[in-house]
């Protein structure tokens, strides 16, 4: 069965190489992890005062992470930090209080930069917000990828051969497994609390 894997993309640039790692993951999986990009850049900016009668865009992103079985942001670090258009789209998401669209929602978090350290800032600071968001976030293989330029890619946007593609392939066996690993604990417990009311009856 393929899980539906909400893409969430901290770029809007049309070139931008966190959207090919993330179109990268989900091509190695594509039997087991049923992929869309969400749009995020069209969302306006998070405002309190419009939950009660929300922008369209946001009820479309909302629709759309509520629906997916897991969720994998790919974003850069802008100034050691989240970009801003990602917050908000994590801001969107979270609300209306109690309603959050990212609860329990099993994620993972990869950061690519063309500089040396990957992201790592950014990468934080989007696994601490959903830490706090409740979704189950995968600990490992951290995916901070460092020195990925447009010549990582090739001219039709695929990884070419190398340490880089070894490590995606790593990451997207082991984010299916997550996602995996999460949905079945959860039919599993369901299912040991169906039997255990049904004996209860049966006393
Ligand atoms: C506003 C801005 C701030 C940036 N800050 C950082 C940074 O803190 N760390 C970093 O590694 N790269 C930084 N960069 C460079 C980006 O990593 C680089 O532009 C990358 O290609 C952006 O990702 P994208 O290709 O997915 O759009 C910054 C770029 C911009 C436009």
């Amino acid at each position: 069965m393929a899980y539906k894997i909400a893409i969430i993309v901290g770029s809007l640039r049309e070139g931008s190489i966190n959207r090919k790692v993330a179109r990268s993951i989900c091509a190695l999986r594509d039997d087991n992890l049923d992929c869309s990009m969400i749009e995020i850049g069209d969302l306006p900016l998070y405002n309190q005062d419009l939950d009660a009668n929300p922008p369209e865009q946001w009820t479309r992103f909302r629709q759309q992470v509520g629906e997916a079985d897991g969720v994998l942001f790919c974003s850069p670090e802008y100034n050691r930090g989240v970009p801003g258009v990602l917050k908000n789209a994590i801001d969107v998401g979270s609300r209306p209080y109690g309603q959050s669209v990212f609860d329990k929602k099993p994620a993972a978090i990869v950061t690519a930069s063309p500089g040396s350290i990957g992201g790592f800032g950014a990468n934080h600071q989007i696994r601490q917000a959903c830490v706090f968001l409740n979704m189950p976030m995968m600990q490992q293989p951290e995916a901070y990828l460092g020195h990925v330029t447009d010549d990582s890619f090739d001219a039709s946007g695929k990884l070419k051969d190398g340490p880089l593609k070894g490590l995606i392939e790593t990451l997207a066996h082991a984010f299916h497994d997550w996602v995996h690993m999460i949905h079945e604990s959860r039919r599993l417990l369901a299912e040991d609390a169906a039997h255990a009311a049904q004996a209860r009856e049966h006393v």
